[in-house]
C-alpha cells in the first residue's frame, strides 16, 4: 500500500450519497489521503492476521469510515467489531453497536443525566411488572430495542392491549421487553446532526395525519426547523455520552413534563437528500468538512 494516508471507506449510494461520497473524496484527496471505497464487510474474508477485502488488507488501513444503513447484518457487524480492534473506525465499534440497541442507548444517556422518554425492560415472562407497568403509565410503546424507521412500534392503550401482545412476544426469539411510557408531544420531533463534538444542522420531522410516529417510513415528512439553546446542548451531551463522532440525535418535547427528551441516537444519520436541499436544508457541506477534518485528525502519523 501507498506511503500515503489511506483510508476505507462505505458509504450509502442512494438519496445523494453518490454525490457527497465524490465530494469527500476529493476533500480527503486534498489532504493527502487516499480512499479506497465500496468496501462491503460482507465480502470481506479472514486470513489468519488479515482481514481481506478485494485483495486489500483492510488491517493495514489508516481508518474505516463505515457509512452504509442502520441494519447491517451479523456477518458485517462480526467484522466490524473485529477490525475496529486493530484499526480507527468512524464510528468506534462501540459506539455503533450502543446507538444500534435503545435500551442500551436510554440507560447509558439517563447515567449521563440526559433526559429520555421514560422506560421499562423486564423478562417477557415478567407479565406482572408489564401490567404494573401499563397500570401506572396508561398508555405505552413497546418498541423492538433494534428497531429502526417505526418498524414493529407498537402502541398499547392499556390492560386489553397489553393481552393482545403477549402471546405474540412469547412467540418471538427476544425475551427482554422494552417499553416507553408513551409521550404526550406535538407529533413533531427535531432530528440535530453531531460531528466530532460540534452542531451541524437541525431539521424537524412531523408525523402524517393518522400516525402518531415521525418517520418518512412511516408517512412522516421533513420541513425546515431552527433549534434552540436548549436542544442543542442536549444533542452534544448524548453525542458525547454514547461516544459518537457522528450522531443524529432525535428529540421531541414532552408537553407534560415540560421538557425535552432524545428519543434515540442514530449512528449513521442520512445526509440531507438532493429535495432536502431544495427546500433549503444546507448543511451537506459543513458536515462533509467536519468529518474530513476529523479522519485527517485520526490518521496523523506521529512524527509527520
Ligand atoms: N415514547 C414515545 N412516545 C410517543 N411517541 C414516540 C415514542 N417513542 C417513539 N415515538 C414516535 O415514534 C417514532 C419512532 O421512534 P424511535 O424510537 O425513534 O424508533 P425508530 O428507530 O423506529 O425511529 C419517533 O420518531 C416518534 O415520532
Ligand atoms: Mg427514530
Amino acid at each position: 500500500m501507498s506511503d500515503k494516508r489511506t483510508i476505507g471507506m462505505w458509504l450509502y449510494k442512494n438519496g445523494g450519497g453518490e454525490t457527497i461520497e465524490k465530494k469527500m473524496i476529493k476533500k480527503l484527496r486534498e489532504r493527502d489521503i487516499l480512499t479506497i471505497s465500496d468496501i462491503n464487510l460482507r465480502h470481506a474474508t479472514a486470513k489468519n492476521g488479515n482481514i481481506v477485502h478485494n485483495k486489500i488488507k483492510l488491517n493495514k488501513l489508516d481508518l474505516m469510515f463505515s457509512y452504509n444503513a442502520g441494519e447491517q447484518t451479523i456477518y458485517q457487524t462480526y467484522f466490524y467489531q473485529a477490525l475496529n480492534r486493530v484499526i480507527p473506525m468512524i464510528n468506534s465499534y462501540d459506539s455503533f453497536a450502543l446507538t444500534e440497541d435503545k435500551f442500551h442507548t436510554s440507560f447509558v444517556l439517563r447515567n449521563a443525566g440526559i433526559k429520555t422518554a421514560d422506560y421499562r425492560v423486564c423478562h417477557r415472562d415478567d407479565t406482572d411488572q408489564l401490567r404494573k407497568t401499563i397500570r401506572k403509565w396508561g398508555k405505552m410503546v413497546y418498541k423492538p430495542t433494534d428497531g429502526w424507521g417505526g418498524v414493529g412500534l407498537t402502541k398499547i392503550e392499556g390492560e386489553d392491549n397489553l393481552d393482545i401482545l403477549l402471546p405474540f412476544l412469547n412467540q418471538m426469539n427476544i425475551r427482554q421487553v422494552f417499553v416507553e411510557k408513551f409521550i404526550k408531544y406535538d407529533n413533531t420531533d427535531f432530528r440535530v446532526d453531531i460531528v466530532d463534538g460540534q452542531f451541524v444542522g437541525c431539521y424537524g420531522r412531523k408525523a402524517s395525519g393518522t400516525d402518531w410516529r415521525t418517520n418518512i417510513t412511516s408517512g412522516g415528512s421533513v420541513f425546515m426547523r431552527e433549534c434552540n439553546d436548549t436542544i442543542i446542548d442536549i444533542a452534544l451531551k448524548a453525542a458525547k455520552a454514547c461516544g459518537t463522532d457522528i450522531a443524529g440525535i432525535d428529540i421531541i418535547y414532552d408537553q407534560e413534563k415540560e421538557e425535552y427528551v432524545v428519543l434515540e441516537v442514530n449512528g449513521i444519520p442520512a445526509f440531507a437528500t438532493p429535495e432536502q436541499e431544495k427546500m433549503g436544508l444546507d448543511f451537506n457541506d459543513k458536515k462533509i468538512d467536519l468529518i474530513v477534518n476529523l479522519i485527517d485528525k485520526k490518521t496523523k502519523k506521529q512524527g509527520k
